[in-house]
């Protein structure tokens, strides 16, 4: 039986691996390596140091793929579609790749960006592959430090206050208000600074950009302060790597 490893790597310090995800990294006969757009050649060179780092040399394969393109224009009820059609798109590429490079006794190995469970789509393929029929395999997870994990680390606080709800939520959901009753909100996946909508309110920010790179920046303070200079930052920053990533902690109401 083929088996797969779904390996978070953390979320961009080499460091941040696990015990266990060096295991499992040294037990895959062969990785599957997706490009992945403008931040690709950074993020594929954090995995090929990764595996130079922890795996020695010839007892493993690097099977690159290309990344189906997905339809980022569409937008309210043409959302769910595009992304259900472009994640069928990478079963499709994921299921060749697994049934024509990993032999039948072999491990193969996914390596996540953070943690697999967080805004991402490998287990939801490998569901969707699995349930196609076509292709058998028994596939299990490592969990990873996620870049949530990393960016309170990096400001030395919580994700929730005593006794108190946390939500992790997209930058385009955050454009539809805070939501109600949680008054601490962690922003993944925003290209449009929706922070700025609430720039006017009693909230403080902790923004990460490039968390645990050598690129890394930390802006944190009370929005209205922080937010130009977060703009400034992020644009700069934008312009000189050709790509960000960045996630950022909401908070609001009383103790902040
Ligand atoms: C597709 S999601 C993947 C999240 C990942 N599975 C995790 O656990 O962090 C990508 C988003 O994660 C956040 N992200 C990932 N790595 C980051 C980093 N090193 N610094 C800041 N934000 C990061 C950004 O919000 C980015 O838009």
């Amino acid at each position: 039986m083929r088996t797969i490893h779904v390996i978070g790597i953390g979320a961009g310090d080499p460091e941040q691996l696990t015990l266990q995800a060096v295991r499992a990294l040294r037990d895959t006969d062969v990785f599957f390596v997706l490009d992945k757009g403008e931040a690709k050649a950074d993020l594929v060179r954090l995995r090929h140091d990764i595996l130079r780092t922890h795996v020695p040399e010839g007892t493993y394969r690097v099977v690159e793929a290309r990344d189906p393109e997905r339809d980022r224009g569409a937008s309210g009820a043409a959302y769910s579609p595009a992304v259900g059609d472009w994640r069928s798109a990478r079963a499709g590429i994921y299921q060749e790749l697994i049934a024509g490079e990993l032999g039948e006794d072999e491990t193969g190995a996914f390596l996540v960006w953070g943690d697999p469970a967080l805004y991402d789509s490998t287990l939801g393929i490998l569901e969707e592959i699995l349930e196609r029929g076509a292709v058998t395999f028994a596939y299990d997870v490592v969990p990873g430090i996620s870049s949530v994990s990393a960016l309170v680390a990096r400001h030395r606080t919580g994700l929730n206050r005593v006794a108190r709800p946390v939500q992790i939520t997209t930058g385009r959901r955050l454009a539809e208000g805070l939501p109600e009753g949680v008054d601490d909100v962690v922003v993944m996946l925003d290209a449009h600074q929706t922070f700025r909508r609430y720039a006017d309110q009693d909230i403080d920010i902790y923004w990460g950009a490039y968390i645990g790179t050598p690129d890394e920046i930390l802006v944190s303070g009370p929005i209205a302060e922080a937010a130009p200079r977060i703009e400034q930052l992020r644009a700069e920053a934008r312009e000189r790597k050709g790509w960000i990533m960045d996630t950022y902690l909401l908070r609001r109401g009383p103790g902040k």
